[in-house]
Parts: C-alpha cells; structure tokens; sequence
C-alpha cells in the first residue's frame, strides 16, 4: 500500500513510522497538496493531508486520473476539501478527536497567559527587569466565558473553567445538556460574555462569525479566543476591534490566512500580510502557530487513528471515520 505524505513536519514522521503496518510505504513530502503539487501523488493509493492542504476541485479530479482511492486527512476539520465534490469519486476519512484535551489546555494556556500577562513577564525577567509596572491581570473566578461550539473540545474547556469559578455562557446549533451551563443566543452570549472563546467548525453558516456587527455587540475590554479555525473571525475587524480598545485582547491559535505563514520558519522574511504584522505586534494579542493539537498524546493519536483509517478502507471498503 502506497501512501504519499503531504506537508510533512519533522514531529509527524517518527509517529507514522512507528504505527504503520508492515505492508505500508509511506512517501513523505514537505511540500503541500495543491494544484501545483498534485503530481507527486501519481502512482500512490492514498494521499495523506494536513490542514492547509488545499483539496479543490482540480486537485481531485487529478487525483482520481492517478487512481488515487482515499484522502486521508490527519486532522479534525475539513474545511481544506471540497467534499461534496468527492463524493462517489474517493474517499475521505478524518481523525475526529485525537487530543481535545491538548486544545482545550492550549486555549487556557493562552487565556492565563493573556490576563496574567506571562508573556510579557517572561521577556522582562530574561533580562533582569523584575518591575511589576503594567504588569496588572485580571481573575478568572467570578467571569463570565461565552463559549461557541460544545463538542468535544468545547465541553473540556467548559469543565476547565467551571473549576476556576467561572459562569458559562454556550451557544451551539445543537445543544447539549451541561451542568452548570447556560445555552444562550448568540447575541446574549456576545453581550455578556467577558471573555469568548470559539469551538465550532469552519462553515459557510461560522465563516466571519466574529465580525465588526458581532464585536459591536460586545462588551468593553472583551478577550477573545480562537482555536478552532482562522476565518471565524474577520481579521480586520479584531484589528480595528483591538486599536479602539473595544477588544481587550487576543489569543489566536489560527489565522484566517495562516495558509502561507503558520507552521513555517519565516523569521528571515519580510511579512507581507499587513494585518497580521500588525496584529503580532499588538501587546495584548497572543499568537501561536496552530499549536494547539501538538501534544505527544495527540501526535500518537493522530498517526494510529490515520493508520487504522486506511487498513479499514483497504481491508473492507469501509471507514467509520469517513467524511461525506
Ligand atoms: P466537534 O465536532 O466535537 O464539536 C463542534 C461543535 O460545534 C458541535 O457541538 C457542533 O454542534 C457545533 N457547531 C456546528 N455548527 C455550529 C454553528 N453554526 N454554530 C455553533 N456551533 C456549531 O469538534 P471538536 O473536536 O470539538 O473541534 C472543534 C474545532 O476545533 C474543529 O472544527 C477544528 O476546527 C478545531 N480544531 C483545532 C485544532 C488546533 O490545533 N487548533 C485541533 C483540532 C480541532
């Protein structure tokens, strides 16, 4: 069985390597899946892809021509393939949970980092500046979180903050019963909330969910948190939101045009996307590089979950992690 690897980072390796099965020969390729890319999944079975992977129309006829027979995504979301153009043609599969433990910690990393400001401490006593000035937080305990998507990320951060004190406010298309919990409206979770955090999908319906009518409803000084996909938030919107001060500050996991920039090295480089330039050199925004998944947990996950993706399509036809 031969699957082609695309994007492969030096951390996805020694765990593909360690769970594949003896009758597996994996190609492992930097370069991303794309149009331009396409061809070096000519004589593979399967194509195995990541989150910025760009699976358009184009790229699955021509993996189709190859005989191509599966998309394996090593990933949660999907919203990087045009499924309902698969249909009937390949097969898609996904990991749907690997650690949604390691995003859910991720996003509190980055909110105590945030109202603790640990960022900025960190570089001050690096060199010996030990001053407190400018330096005030805020508690946790007693704030209200409004958190968009209860699934399975959303339901540990839930827990999470219930344990600092805090007062949930949800909103989910489709409603769970949580403890503790109270599933609102959008328009009152964005009213209310002091801090928000999002966990919901990327679709057309989320796409700029957060957006300069949704900030204007929110409350002076909000926190906002994204850990779930770029463009739930129109970035120029927390940009403005951010210089007016009506957001009082940023944690942002992903970026909607982190496409080109995350997961890379590009310290070298002149940045030319303006608005996340500007965005990093904000102090209250904290960025982390779509990081939120990259726990050891997660990673040996994701490569047994994949593995076992593929040996069910080839051995049966069938997948239960497939996507439709
Ligand atoms: P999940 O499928 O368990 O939960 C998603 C929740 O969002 C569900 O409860 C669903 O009903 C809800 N939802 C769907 N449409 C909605 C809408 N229009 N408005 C509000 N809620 C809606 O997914 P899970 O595992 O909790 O992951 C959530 C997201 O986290 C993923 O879609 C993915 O984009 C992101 N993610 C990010 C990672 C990272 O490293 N930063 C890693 C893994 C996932």
């Amino acid at each position: 069985m031969k699957i082609a690897f695309f994007d492969t980072k030096n951390y996805d390796k020694p765990f593909f390597e360690q769970f594949k099965k003896n009758n597996m020969k994996i190609k492992y390729y930097e370069t991303k899946l794309n149009e331009d890319t396409c061809s070096l999944a000519k004589g593979y079975d399967v194509v195995c892809v990541f989150v910025n992977d760009d699976i358009n129309k184009n790229v699955i006829d021509q993996l189709v021509e190859y005989n191509v027979k599966m998309i394996a995504l090593r990933c949660a979301g999907y919203n990087n393939v045009d499924i309902k153009y698969c249909k009937d043609k390949i097969l898609i599969a996904r990991v749907p949970a690997y650690s949604p433990y390691a995003v859910a910690e991720h996003a509190i990393a980055m909110l105590l980092t945030q109202v603790r400001n640990i960022h900025k401490a960190y570089v001050r006593t690096k060199s010996f500046n030990f001053s407190l000035s400018g330096l005030e937080g805020m508690d946790l305990y007693g704030k209200t979180i409004g958190v968009i998507g209860t699934g399975k990320i959303g339901k540990i951060f839930i827990d999470i903050c219930k344990g600092f004190g805090m007062k949930i406010l949800a909103y989910d298309k489709f409603p769970s019963k949580l403890e503790k919990t109270e599933y609102v409206d959008l328009d009152r979770l964005f009213c209310e909330s002091d801090i928000i955090s999002l966990h919901c999908p990327l679709t057309e319906e989320t796409h700029h969910l957060i957006d300069k009518n949704s900030i204007s409803k929110m409350k002076e000084g909000v926190i906002l948190i994204n850990t779930s996909r770029g463009a739930l938030i129109e970035s120029k919107a927390l940009l403005e939101g951010i210089k007016t001060k009506k957001i009082g500050g940023a944690c942002l996991d992903v970026y909607e045009e982190e496409s080109d920039v995350f997961f890379e090295d590009n310290s070298n480089f002149i940045m030319d996307d303006d608005t996340l330039a500007l965005l990093t050199t904000m102090p209250n925004v904290i960025v982390t590089s779509h990081q939120a998944f990259l726990t050891k947990e997660a990673l040996s996950n994701i490569a047994m979950t994949t593995i076992d993706n593929i040996v069910a399509y080839f051995e049966t036809g069938e997948c239960e992690n497939k996507v439709e």
